[in-house]
């Protein structure tokens, strides 16, 4: 059994992250075709979107015939997914839940898939091993992760300019400013903090027993995140990774 303990402050930022999220997240068009290409499975499918945030992977995934369930800590990011869900008509069963260990049968799915959630787990390994018992054999995991914050203090210093400037432009609490002040005090315990390469995401499916990986980020056109990755090579980088349970 995981120890939750760690997610009422990680629950606290999304909660207040949740408004603003939507006009900050990066929702480009190919994202649902690549996630759903990755998965490889017929519509009808039953698929789980851990920490799915606004629903952004479990309303397109629904919206191409899946059958899917969503689940988050943070109760407004919910919130904001299910009015999303009725409003767009789709039958999706959303559920507040730790993503480490899903409250479902084993077997239970055909898919699971995850985008951005990787980086801010305590226990990765684990979460991935219980995410393979809710698979049932031949089923599928679709990662998507990167490295997000910068680790050079040249990075660091490039990046703290960067928030200066817009918080001056915008005159408000910026949510790079809020992340920090909230996530310190889980910082230290999660092992990719600032994020995770794709080596690194390899290491842990295989570790947990998935066999065929495949990579999908370079069906996208160009890298949808930001021009950092070119300033500072690594940075910005970010993967989409299938794997399947043998
Ligand atoms: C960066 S957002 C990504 C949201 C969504 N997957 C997307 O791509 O738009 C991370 C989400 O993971 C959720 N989250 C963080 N830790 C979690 C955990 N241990 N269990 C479940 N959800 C978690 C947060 O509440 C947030 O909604």
């Amino acid at each position: 059994m995981i120890d939750m303990s760690l997610l009422q402050p990680v629950q606290r930022y999304w909660d207040w992250r949740a408004e603003s999220f939507d006009a900050t997240s990066c929702r480009h068009e190919p994202w649902v075709e690549i996630f759903a290409g990755a998965v490889d499975l017929p519509p009808g499918s039953r698929v789980l979107d851990a920490g799915t945030g606004t629903g952004f992977l479990a309303l397109g995934l629904a919206n191409k015939g899946f059958i899917v369930a969503g689940i988050d800590i943070s109760v407004n990011m919910l919130d904001i997914a299910g009015k999303k869900a009725r409003d767009m008509g789709l039958d999706i069963d959303f559920l507040r839940s730790g993503a480490d260990d899903p409250p479902f049968a084993q077997g239970s799915f055909d898919a699971v898939v995850a985008r951005n959630l990787l980086w801010t787990l305590k226990y990765p390994q684990e979460t991935l091993k219980n995410w393979a018992g809710l698979l049932r054999a031949g089923g599928r995991v679709v990662i998507s992760d990167g490295i997000w914050r910068p680790v050079s203090p040249l990075q660091k210093a490039f990046d703290r300019a960067r928030e200066f400037l817009q918080r001056f432009k915008e005159n408000r609490l910026l949510h790079p400013e809020v992340f920090k002040r909230m996530y310190c005090e889980v910082d230290p315990d999660l092992p990719f903090g600032r994020g995770l390469s794709v080596v690194q995401a390899e290491k842990l499916l295989t570790g947990c027993g998935f066999v065929n990986l495949k990579r999908h980020e370079h069906e996208f056109p160009e890298n949808p995140y930001t021009v950092q990755g070119e300033l500072f090579p690594g940075y910005g980088c970010f993967f989409i990774l299938s794997a399947v349970k043998a």
